[in-house]
């Protein structure tokens, strides 16, 4: 993800890229890196081994060559930063590079927390475990070289940021990638241009780059949006949290189709949704179910449809 924060200290009102690609806004009170920066020094990693409801090791489609892992969340528990009150309460997960994973699980039960927690989202304090990113220890990296490292993430609620319009919010955090990454900055016309057929894979028409960044954007328009943020910024692992709610079947169409672009054999996604219907559409190699903080089973696409018919309470009893 990229969110741009802002930072709140003086009269000025900055925005800084916080992880990853997206361009989605969090409004943070205070600035996050002080915040994130003192959350890490309460981190202790502890060792945990996978359950039997973990991630499979080898892929459960057939293929058992050995895949690069790219993310391997382990043991990690997480807190409320502010109320101390433990959501996260031990989630382990793995994802490989070149898989699209799919997390499935009741309201409150810890989906967007845990994608929070995973670009360092500064209203959570990891209290245990530990996430590997790439071969690095993602939990001791600033957000903003999460984002950096590859990681993206859309919010399940994008914030609107008046004032900011869309086109200057993408530019920006691009640039600040590109400068991350000692590369040249792009000018106006020359991002233009990078931009235009990015419009294209998300089926956006071009005014949207001078409305303000979702401001008085639909449902379904914010959600696009956040795909044109991260068909922008690219990203090796993009984590999509409710990216289908509120999609019409056209747009949702558009959003998997432009999710499945972007995909290449080393880039993996992690969605997080309530419906079968998006995983028709982009094809998880895992289903994975949270409860209480955990993931608590983890299988192929039948999951999906045993909890259609049953609810959660048919995974449980399965
Ligand atoms: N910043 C916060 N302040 C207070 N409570 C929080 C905060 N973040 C998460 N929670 C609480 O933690 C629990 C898990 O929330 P989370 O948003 O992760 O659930 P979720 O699985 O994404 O649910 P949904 O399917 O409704 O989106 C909820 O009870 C929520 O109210
Ligand atoms: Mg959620």
């Amino acid at each position: 993800m990229a969110t741009v924060l802002p930072c709140t200290h003086s009269s000025s009102f900055k925005f800084r890229l916080l992880s990853s690609n997206s361009l989605s806004f969090t409004p943070f009170n205070i600035c996050p890196l002080r915040l994130y920066s003192k959350n890490r020094q309460s981190f202790k990693p502890i060792a945990a081994t996978l359950s039997t409801v973990d991630s499979p090791l080898t892929s459960i489609d057939g293929n058992n060559e050995k895949k690069k892992p790219l993310l391997e969340v382990t043991g990690l528990t997480a807190m409320i930063a502010e109320s101390k009150q433990e959501i996260l309460k031990g989630v382990n997960l793995l994802v490989n590079e070149g898989e699209i994973h799919a997390i499935m699980g009741k309201n409150g039960s810890g989906k967007s927390t845990l994608s929070k927690v995973l670009v360092g989202h500064p209203d959570y304090e990891v209290t245990g475990g530990s996430v590997i990113f790439k071969g690095e220890n993602l939990l001791e990296m600033e957000p903003e070289e999460r984002s950096l490292a590859g990681l993206f993430m859309s919010f399940q609620s994008p914030v609107e940021i008046p004032g900011v319009s869309n086109i200057d919010f993408l530019h920006m955090a691009y640039n600040a990638q590109r400068r991350k990454l000692d590369e040249p900055e792009l000018g106006p016309i020359e991002f233009y241009a990078y931009i235009y057929p990015k419009l294209e894979i998300v089926n956006m028409k071009t005014d949207f780059l001078n409305r303000n960044v979702n401001e008085g954007f639909s449902g379904g328009e914010k959600k696009r949006n956040e795909i044109l943020q991260l068909a922008v910024l690219g990203a090796e692992l993009a984590i999509l949290d409710e990216i289908d709610s509120g999609l019409d079947v056209d747009a949702l169409r558009d959003v998997a189709k432009a999710v499945n672009g972007l995909l290449t054999p080393k880039n993996s996604v992690l969605m997080i949704t309530h419906y079968r219907r998006l995983l028709e559409f982009i094809k998880p190699t895992f289903i994975h179910i949270m409860d209480d903080g955990r993931i608590i089973r983890t299988g192929d696409a039948s999951i999906a449809k045993v909890l259609e018919e049953g609810g959660y309470k048919a995974i449980s009893d399965s």
